[in-house]
């Protein structure tokens, strides 16, 4: 058999070969094109050896030409299918750094656990300490200690909640944080500047201005030479650094742990005295109680009146939250607990 057959089929191959890679729109396509076209290739090949020997080399040389040709041609077109892959992937895989993401809301502090740092704060930048006491409570530290006898007509004041544990009546819920002032002065020797906030607990039907639960911080001082002086200024700074430009007023009361004792006032922050809705018109706004600690509480925890002296003061923390933001109701405030509300503040 002549060369030429075999040099047309090599030729024909190479043609068919070059339309179906061209053809092949991705890399699988191309790989079985390559496959059958090697297949091609590989059957021209056999028949070589039917080739007068002479014309051999001839056929070899046109095949390993068509081979090459097809191989270059492959090897390009698989380069452009590749680079649009990738180009393919990476577009699929594309962050957008720029898309919004779902919102996740950053929460904030209660309005009276805000207060009630603040409060702290001012304290501590007085050179104060800040204590805490235990909610539930025992009759000596909440009311005896206190200089409340049993039966005495002032713990009728206080509505107590009892706790049904031990004597009756012998266990209850704190109602005041003056019990703290007790367990401070019991576990360590005076000087004492301290603070106590906490949560405070009395038998009220919730409304508007009640609740059974509610805030107080209490200031206690002992040292040598306290006097009434003492406290009044303290009381004044203390209000300033907390409302501005305020004064403070006292009027005589009763506690049975101070002696002499006062209702504790500032003058209105809103309207300075002109009278407003949240003074009730009348340009003060009561928000608790002070006196010199009395001698029969150093008595019961074992501290020499002749040597020592001091002062406490102790107001409702609730109060202040509401005056601020204007909210009508403690039930709002600390009751409802609806985010939508207290998001606000
Ligand atoms: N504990 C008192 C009350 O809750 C307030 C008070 C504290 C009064 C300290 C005087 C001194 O009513």
């Amino acid at each position: 058999m002549s060369a030429r057959p075999l040099i047309d089929r090599s030729s024909d191959a190479v043609g068919t070969a070059l339309r179906a890679i061209a053809d092949a729109t991705d890399l699988d396509a191309l790989r079985a094109a390559e496959r059958r076209i090697d297949d091609e290739f590989a059957a021209i090949k056999r028949e070589i050896k039917s080739v007068d020997a002479a014309d051999r080399s001839a056929v070899g040389q046109a095949l390993g030409t068509a081979q090459a040709q097809a191989r270059a041609a492959a090897d390009a077109r698989r380069g452009e299918l590749e680079a649009t892959a990738g180009a393919a992937r990476l577009a699929g895989e594309r962050l957008d750094l720029t898309a919004v993401g779902a919102e996740y809301r950053r929460g904030h502090l209660h309005p009276v656990t805000q207060v009630w740092r603040e409060l702290e704060d001012i304290f501590c930048g007085l050179g104060y300490e800040v204590h805490g006491g235990p909610e539930v409570e025992d009759d000596w530290h909440n009311f005896e200690a206190l200089n409340f006898p049993p039966g005495h007509p002032a713990r009728a004041m206080q509505d107590t909640l009892y706790v049904n544990l031990g004597e009756p009546e012998q266990v209850l819920l704190r109602t005041h944080t003056s019990p703290v002032q007790i367990r401070l002065m019991e576990s360590q020797p005076p000087p004492i500047y301290a603070v106590m906030p906490g949560r405070t607990f009395r038998r009220d039907t919730p409304d508007a201005r009640h609740s059974p639960v509610f805030h107080q911080i209490e200031c206690l001082v002992v040292d040598r030479g306290i006097t009434m002086g003492d406290l009044m200024g303290t009381i004044e700074v203390f209000f300033r650094a907390l409302f501005g430009d305020v004064e403070a007023r006292f009027l005589p009361s009763f506690f049975p742990f101070t002696e002499p004792s006062a209702e504790l006032g500032v003058s209105c922050p809103f309207c300075s005295r002109s009278g407003c809705r949240t003074c009730s018109h009348t340009g003060w706004i009561e928000l608790g109680g002070c006196g010199m600690v009395d001698p029969n509480v150093f008595a019961a925890v074992g501290l020499d009146a002749e040597e020592w002296s001091g002062f406490a003061f102790g107001f409702g923390i609730d109060r202040i939250p509401l005056l601020r933001n204007e909210i009508d109701s403690l039930q709002t405030l600390l009751w409802d607990n609806d985010v939508r509300f207290l998001r606000q503040f």
